[in-house]
Protein backbone atom coordinates (compact mmCIF):
# COMPACT_ATOMS: atom_id res chain seq x y z
CA UNK A 1 0.00 0.00 0.00
CA UNK A 2 2.88 2.15 0.60
CA UNK A 3 3.25 4.93 -2.03
CA UNK A 4 -0.74 4.69 -2.93
CA UNK A 5 -3.01 7.77 -2.06
CA UNK A 6 -6.85 7.60 -2.31
CA UNK A 7 -8.54 11.14 -2.76
CA UNK A 8 -11.97 11.31 -1.92
CA UNK A 9 -15.04 14.31 -2.68
CA UNK A 10 -17.57 14.64 -0.60
CA UNK A 11 -20.83 17.25 -1.80
CA UNK A 12 -21.87 20.07 0.91
CA UNK A 13 -26.14 19.74 1.34
CA UNK A 14 -28.73 22.12 1.66
CA UNK A 15 -31.44 21.21 3.58
CA UNK A 16 -34.87 21.79 1.50
CA UNK A 17 -37.45 21.37 4.30
CA UNK A 18 -36.52 21.73 7.87
CA UNK A 19 -38.53 20.75 10.26
CA UNK A 20 -37.60 20.41 13.96
CA UNK A 21 -39.68 18.48 16.44
CA UNK A 22 -39.38 18.10 20.49
CA UNK A 23 -36.36 17.84 22.27
CA UNK A 24 -35.18 14.35 23.09
CA UNK A 25 -33.80 13.17 26.18
CA UNK A 26 -30.18 12.81 24.76
CA UNK A 27 -30.57 16.26 24.00
CA UNK A 28 -30.96 16.69 20.76
CA UNK A 29 -33.85 17.53 18.74
CA UNK A 30 -36.41 15.23 16.72
CA UNK A 31 -36.70 16.08 12.67
CA UNK A 32 -38.08 15.66 9.60
CA UNK A 33 -35.87 16.65 7.00
CA UNK A 34 -34.92 16.84 3.48
CA UNK A 35 -31.32 16.69 2.34
CA UNK A 36 -30.21 17.33 -0.95
CA UNK A 37 -26.44 17.35 -1.95
CA UNK A 38 -25.04 20.34 -4.04
CA UNK A 39 -21.69 20.36 -6.65
CA UNK A 40 -19.62 22.31 -3.61
CA UNK A 41 -17.03 19.65 -2.75
CA UNK A 42 -14.35 19.31 -0.26
CA UNK A 43 -11.50 17.18 -0.68
CA UNK A 44 -9.99 14.90 0.99
CA UNK A 45 -6.57 13.44 0.27
CA UNK A 46 -5.45 9.96 2.55
CA UNK A 47 -1.65 9.02 2.62
CA UNK A 48 -0.62 5.93 4.48
CA UNK A 49 2.26 7.50 6.94
CA UNK A 50 5.14 5.33 8.68
CA UNK A 51 3.93 6.87 12.01
CA UNK A 52 0.99 4.91 13.51
CA UNK A 53 -1.09 7.85 14.35
CA UNK A 54 -3.85 9.85 12.71
CA UNK A 55 -2.73 13.59 11.36
CA UNK A 56 -4.54 15.88 9.31
CA UNK A 57 -3.73 19.40 7.28
CA UNK A 58 -6.56 21.63 6.13
CA UNK A 59 -6.19 24.26 3.46
CA UNK A 60 -9.06 26.43 2.20
CA UNK A 61 -9.05 27.42 -2.02
CA UNK A 62 -5.40 27.95 -3.77
CA UNK A 63 -3.85 26.82 -0.30
CA UNK A 64 -5.28 29.61 2.06
CA UNK A 65 -5.47 29.01 5.57
CA UNK A 66 -8.90 28.08 6.96
CA UNK A 67 -9.99 30.32 9.87
CA UNK A 68 -12.31 28.43 12.51
CA UNK A 69 -10.63 24.80 11.91
CA UNK A 70 -8.25 23.48 14.15
CA UNK A 71 -5.72 20.52 12.95
CA UNK A 72 -5.95 18.60 15.76
CA UNK A 73 -7.82 15.47 17.19
CA UNK A 74 -11.08 17.58 17.25
CA UNK A 75 -11.68 17.27 13.59
CA UNK A 76 -14.11 15.50 12.03
CA UNK A 77 -11.75 14.01 9.31
CA UNK A 78 -9.52 12.83 12.08
CA UNK A 79 -12.98 11.25 14.12
CA UNK A 80 -13.78 9.65 11.28
CA UNK A 81 -10.39 7.76 10.64
CA UNK A 82 -10.42 6.78 14.05
CA UNK A 83 -13.67 5.27 14.31
CA UNK A 84 -12.88 3.46 11.41
CA UNK A 85 -9.94 2.19 12.74
CA UNK A 86 -10.79 1.40 15.86
CA UNK A 87 -14.07 -0.49 14.09
CA UNK A 88 -11.63 -2.56 11.63
CA UNK A 89 -8.91 -3.17 14.14
CA UNK A 90 -6.54 -1.21 11.98
CA UNK A 91 -3.07 -0.37 12.97
CA UNK A 92 -1.85 2.07 10.99
CA UNK A 93 -2.01 5.75 10.75
CA UNK A 94 -3.25 8.14 7.77
CA UNK A 95 -2.43 11.28 6.36
CA UNK A 96 -5.38 13.21 5.37
CA UNK A 97 -5.09 16.40 3.61
CA UNK A 98 -8.60 18.49 3.45
CA UNK A 99 -9.35 20.67 1.07
CA UNK A 100 -12.00 22.81 2.08
CA UNK A 101 -14.45 24.18 -0.19
CA UNK A 102 -17.80 24.68 1.80
CA UNK A 103 -18.14 27.58 4.16
CA UNK A 104 -17.18 26.88 7.88
CA UNK A 105 -20.01 26.40 10.21
CA UNK A 106 -22.29 27.91 7.73
CA UNK A 107 -25.57 25.47 7.79
CA UNK A 108 -23.76 23.25 4.42
CA UNK A 109 -22.02 20.31 6.45
CA UNK A 110 -18.46 20.87 5.11
CA UNK A 111 -17.58 19.34 8.43
CA UNK A 112 -19.74 16.34 7.54
CA UNK A 113 -18.54 15.97 4.12
CA UNK A 114 -14.49 15.65 5.88
CA UNK A 115 -15.60 12.57 7.88
CA UNK A 116 -17.53 11.30 5.01
CA UNK A 117 -15.24 11.64 2.40
CA UNK A 118 -12.81 10.18 5.29
CA UNK A 119 -14.49 7.00 5.69
CA UNK A 120 -14.72 6.27 2.04
CA UNK A 121 -11.03 7.48 1.23
CA UNK A 122 -9.69 5.10 4.45
CA UNK A 123 -12.28 2.46 4.11
CA UNK A 124 -9.95 2.49 0.25
CA UNK A 125 -6.71 2.73 1.53
CA UNK A 126 -6.61 0.08 4.26
CA UNK A 127 -8.51 -2.31 1.52
CA UNK A 128 -11.68 -3.08 4.15
CA UNK A 129 -14.07 -3.04 1.65
CA UNK A 130 -16.85 -2.13 4.79
CA UNK A 131 -20.57 -2.36 3.46
CA UNK A 132 -22.53 0.70 3.17
CA UNK A 133 -24.56 -0.26 6.29
CA UNK A 134 -21.23 -0.31 8.27
CA UNK A 135 -20.25 3.13 6.98
CA UNK A 136 -23.71 4.84 7.53
CA UNK A 137 -23.53 3.15 11.52
CA UNK A 138 -19.89 4.38 11.54
CA UNK A 139 -20.98 7.95 10.16
CA UNK A 140 -23.93 8.08 12.48
CA UNK A 141 -21.67 7.97 15.49
CA UNK A 142 -19.95 10.86 14.35
CA UNK A 143 -22.79 13.50 13.74
CA UNK A 144 -26.11 13.91 12.56
CA UNK A 145 -25.34 15.18 9.19
CA UNK A 146 -21.87 12.93 8.19
CA UNK A 147 -24.52 9.68 6.97
CA UNK A 148 -25.94 12.22 4.20
CA UNK A 149 -22.69 12.93 3.30
CA UNK A 150 -21.83 9.58 2.78
CA UNK A 151 -25.41 8.95 0.80
CA UNK A 152 -25.61 12.26 -1.49
CA UNK A 153 -28.80 13.10 -4.00
CA UNK A 154 -32.05 13.72 -2.29
CA UNK A 155 -33.21 12.14 0.97
CA UNK A 156 -35.42 12.41 3.53
CA UNK A 157 -34.03 12.21 7.22
CA UNK A 158 -35.66 11.91 10.33
CA UNK A 159 -34.57 10.93 14.28
CA UNK A 160 -32.13 12.88 14.73
CA UNK A 161 -31.28 13.35 11.18
CA UNK A 162 -29.17 10.61 10.43
CA UNK A 163 -32.18 8.31 9.29
CA UNK A 164 -32.27 8.30 6.11
CA UNK A 165 -34.65 6.99 3.02
CA UNK A 166 -33.71 8.28 -0.32
CA UNK A 167 -36.04 9.84 -2.60
CA UNK A 168 -35.03 9.34 -6.23
CA UNK A 169 -36.15 11.70 -9.10
CA UNK A 170 -35.63 15.21 -7.82
CA UNK A 171 -34.94 17.80 -10.59
CA UNK A 172 -31.71 19.41 -11.03
CA UNK A 173 -31.89 22.83 -9.35
CA UNK A 174 -29.53 26.09 -9.34
CA UNK A 175 -28.81 28.30 -6.29
CA UNK A 176 -26.94 31.02 -5.56
CA UNK A 177 -25.32 30.43 -1.62
CA UNK A 178 -24.50 33.54 -0.02
CA UNK A 179 -21.54 33.16 2.53
CA UNK A 180 -18.93 34.72 4.74
CA UNK A 181 -21.26 36.30 7.63
CA UNK A 182 -18.63 34.11 10.02
CA UNK A 183 -19.87 31.04 11.61
CA UNK A 184 -22.53 30.31 13.34
CA UNK A 185 -22.17 27.22 15.65
CA UNK A 186 -25.02 24.50 15.39
CA UNK A 187 -25.92 23.95 19.09
CA UNK A 188 -26.45 27.94 19.27
CA UNK A 189 -29.15 28.24 16.45
CA UNK A 190 -31.21 25.01 18.10
CA UNK A 191 -30.72 26.84 21.43
CA UNK A 192 -32.35 30.13 20.15
CA UNK A 193 -34.72 27.66 18.58
CA UNK A 194 -35.70 26.52 21.71
CA UNK A 195 -35.41 30.11 23.70
CA UNK A 196 -37.82 31.50 20.84
CA UNK A 197 -40.17 29.14 21.23
CA UNK A 198 -40.25 28.86 24.95
CA UNK A 199 -41.25 32.57 25.00
CA UNK A 200 -43.95 32.21 22.14
CA UNK A 201 -45.55 29.36 24.30
CA UNK A 202 -45.03 27.30 21.07
CA UNK A 203 -44.93 23.38 21.62
CA UNK A 204 -43.11 21.58 18.83
CA UNK A 205 -44.58 18.83 17.02
CA UNK A 206 -43.74 16.77 14.05
CA UNK A 207 -46.90 15.75 12.05
CA UNK A 208 -47.06 12.91 9.55
CA UNK A 209 -47.46 14.27 5.99
CA UNK A 210 -45.43 17.29 7.11
CA UNK A 211 -42.89 17.17 3.72
CA UNK A 212 -45.68 16.11 1.67
CA UNK A 213 -45.55 19.29 -0.47
CA UNK A 214 -41.52 19.80 -0.59
CA UNK A 215 -41.88 15.85 -1.70
CA UNK A 216 -43.71 16.46 -4.52
CA UNK A 217 -42.51 19.76 -5.35
CA UNK A 218 -39.13 18.01 -6.02
CA UNK A 219 -39.08 16.56 -9.56
CA UNK A 220 -41.44 19.50 -11.03
CA UNK A 221 -40.09 21.25 -13.88
CA UNK A 222 -41.08 24.59 -12.12
CA UNK A 223 -38.92 25.95 -9.80
CA UNK A 224 -41.82 27.59 -7.97
CA UNK A 225 -43.43 24.88 -6.78
CA UNK A 226 -40.27 24.14 -5.31
CA UNK A 227 -39.94 27.91 -3.83
CA UNK A 228 -43.62 27.74 -2.63
CA UNK A 229 -42.53 24.35 -0.63
CA UNK A 230 -38.94 25.40 0.89
CA UNK A 231 -39.25 25.52 4.98
CA UNK A 232 -36.94 25.95 7.60
CA UNK A 233 -38.13 25.98 11.20
CA UNK A 234 -34.32 27.32 12.06
CA UNK A 235 -34.40 30.36 9.77
CA UNK A 236 -36.00 32.45 12.67
CA UNK A 237 -33.68 31.63 14.91
CA UNK A 238 -30.51 31.82 12.59
CA UNK A 239 -32.17 35.41 11.50
CA UNK A 240 -32.74 36.13 15.51
CA UNK A 241 -29.05 35.82 15.59
CA UNK A 242 -28.07 37.56 12.15
CA UNK A 243 -30.76 40.10 11.57
CA UNK A 244 -28.53 41.04 8.49
CA UNK A 245 -29.70 37.79 6.86
CA UNK A 246 -33.25 39.05 6.24
CA UNK A 247 -31.80 42.01 4.46
CA UNK A 248 -29.54 39.60 2.44
CA UNK A 249 -32.53 37.52 1.40
CA UNK A 250 -34.67 40.57 0.58
CA UNK A 251 -31.94 41.53 -2.05
CA UNK A 252 -31.32 38.19 -3.21
CA UNK A 253 -35.06 37.67 -3.85
CA UNK A 254 -35.18 41.50 -5.39
CA UNK A 255 -32.37 40.31 -8.08
CA UNK A 256 -34.58 37.95 -9.10
CA UNK A 257 -34.20 34.91 -7.19
CA UNK A 258 -37.48 32.31 -6.63
CA UNK A 259 -36.85 32.38 -3.12
CA UNK A 260 -34.18 32.34 -0.07
CA UNK A 261 -33.95 30.86 3.17
CA UNK A 262 -30.93 30.35 5.55
CA UNK A 263 -29.08 27.09 5.10
CA UNK A 264 -29.71 24.33 7.51
CA UNK A 265 -28.83 26.63 10.75
CA UNK A 266 -26.92 29.00 8.90
CA UNK A 267 -25.94 31.63 8.52
CA UNK A 268 -25.28 30.55 4.47
CA UNK A 269 -27.86 32.04 2.53
CA UNK A 270 -29.83 29.68 -0.25
CA UNK A 271 -31.14 31.76 -3.03
CA UNK A 272 -33.17 29.42 -5.51
CA UNK A 273 -32.57 30.30 -9.01
CA UNK A 274 -34.81 29.80 -12.41
CA UNK A 275 -31.92 28.48 -14.20
CA UNK A 276 -33.33 28.12 -17.39
CA UNK A 277 -33.58 30.95 -18.39
CA UNK A 278 -29.80 32.89 -20.14
CA UNK A 279 -28.54 36.33 -19.79
CA UNK A 280 -32.03 37.67 -18.20
CA UNK A 281 -34.39 36.90 -20.74
CA UNK A 282 -36.29 33.73 -21.81
CA UNK A 283 -36.55 33.07 -25.92
CA UNK A 284 -34.43 36.65 -26.51
CA UNK A 285 -37.50 38.34 -24.52
CA UNK A 286 -36.73 41.33 -21.75
CA UNK A 287 -37.72 40.70 -18.80
CA UNK A 288 -40.13 43.69 -18.43
CA UNK A 289 -41.73 42.16 -21.81
CA UNK A 290 -42.63 38.55 -20.46
CA UNK A 291 -43.16 38.95 -16.50
CA UNK A 292 -42.74 34.97 -15.57
CA UNK A 293 -39.41 35.53 -16.89
CA UNK A 294 -36.82 35.05 -14.13
CA UNK A 295 -33.13 35.94 -14.79
CA UNK A 296 -30.71 33.24 -13.79
CA UNK A 297 -28.10 32.51 -11.35
CA UNK A 298 -25.41 34.85 -13.77
CA UNK A 299 -27.34 37.92 -13.96
CA UNK A 300 -28.92 37.23 -10.31
CA UNK A 301 -25.35 37.85 -9.07
CA UNK A 302 -24.45 40.40 -11.30
CA UNK A 303 -27.51 42.74 -9.77
CA UNK A 304 -26.81 40.98 -6.08
CA UNK A 305 -22.92 41.90 -6.06
CA UNK A 306 -23.19 45.73 -5.42
CA UNK A 307 -25.75 45.49 -3.27
CA UNK A 308 -24.15 42.49 -1.20
CA UNK A 309 -20.86 44.54 -0.50
CA UNK A 310 -22.58 47.63 1.15
CA UNK A 311 -24.72 45.11 3.61
CA UNK A 312 -21.91 42.79 4.39
CA UNK A 313 -18.79 43.48 3.14
CA UNK A 314 -16.47 39.97 3.05
CA UNK A 315 -19.41 37.66 1.63
CA UNK A 316 -19.00 35.82 -0.97
CA UNK A 317 -20.95 34.49 -3.74
CA UNK A 318 -21.52 30.89 -5.57
CA UNK A 319 -23.73 28.90 -7.97
CA UNK A 320 -24.30 25.32 -7.14
CA UNK A 321 -26.63 22.58 -8.36
CA UNK A 322 -28.00 19.84 -6.66
CA UNK A 323 -28.30 16.78 -6.95
CA UNK A 324 -25.26 15.43 -7.12
CA UNK A 325 -24.12 11.71 -5.82
CA UNK A 326 -22.11 11.06 -2.85
CA UNK A 327 -18.66 10.23 -2.38
CA UNK A 328 -16.72 7.47 -4.40
CA UNK A 329 -13.19 6.31 -3.82
CA UNK A 330 -11.63 6.64 -7.06
CA UNK A 331 -8.19 4.04 -7.95
CA UNK A 332 -5.32 4.11 -5.75
CA UNK A 333 -2.91 6.00 -7.52
CA UNK A 334 0.54 6.82 -7.07
CA UNK A 335 0.92 9.70 -4.37
CA UNK A 336 0.80 13.26 -6.47
CA UNK A 337 2.65 14.61 -3.11
O1 LIG B 1 -24.97 15.85 15.46
P1 LIG B 1 -24.17 17.10 15.42
O2 LIG B 1 -22.84 16.92 16.09
O3 LIG B 1 -24.02 17.69 14.07
O4 LIG B 1 -24.97 18.15 16.28
C1 LIG B 1 -24.38 19.38 16.68
C2 LIG B 1 -25.31 20.04 17.68
O5 LIG B 1 -26.50 20.49 17.02
C3 LIG B 1 -25.81 19.15 18.79
O6 LIG B 1 -24.90 19.10 19.86
C4 LIG B 1 -27.11 19.83 19.18
O7 LIG B 1 -26.87 20.97 19.96
C5 LIG B 1 -27.64 20.32 17.84
N1 LIG B 1 -28.56 19.37 17.21
C6 LIG B 1 -29.81 19.15 17.76
N2 LIG B 1 -30.67 18.27 17.17
C7 LIG B 1 -30.33 17.63 16.04
C8 LIG B 1 -29.07 17.84 15.44
C9 LIG B 1 -28.21 18.72 16.05
O8 LIG B 1 -30.14 19.73 18.80
N3 LIG B 1 -31.19 16.78 15.48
Amino acid sequence: MSGTAVRVRAPAKVNLALHVGPVRPDGFHRLATVYQAVDLFEEVTARPTARGAVVVRTEGAEGRQVPGVADDPGHLAVRAAEALRAYAGVRAGVDLHVRKLVPVAGGMAGGSADAAATLVACDALWELGSDRRTLLRLAAGLGSDVPFALLGGTAVGTGRGEVLRPVPGAATRTWLVVSGFGGLPTPRVYAELDRLRGAAGVLPALHPGLLDPLLAALPADDPRLLAAALHNDLHAAAVSLQPVLTEVIAAGTAAGAVAGTVSGSGPSVLLLVDGQTDGGARGGMEDRAQPDARPDAETTARRLRPVLRRLVPEATLSVVRGPVAGPMAGPSRPDPA
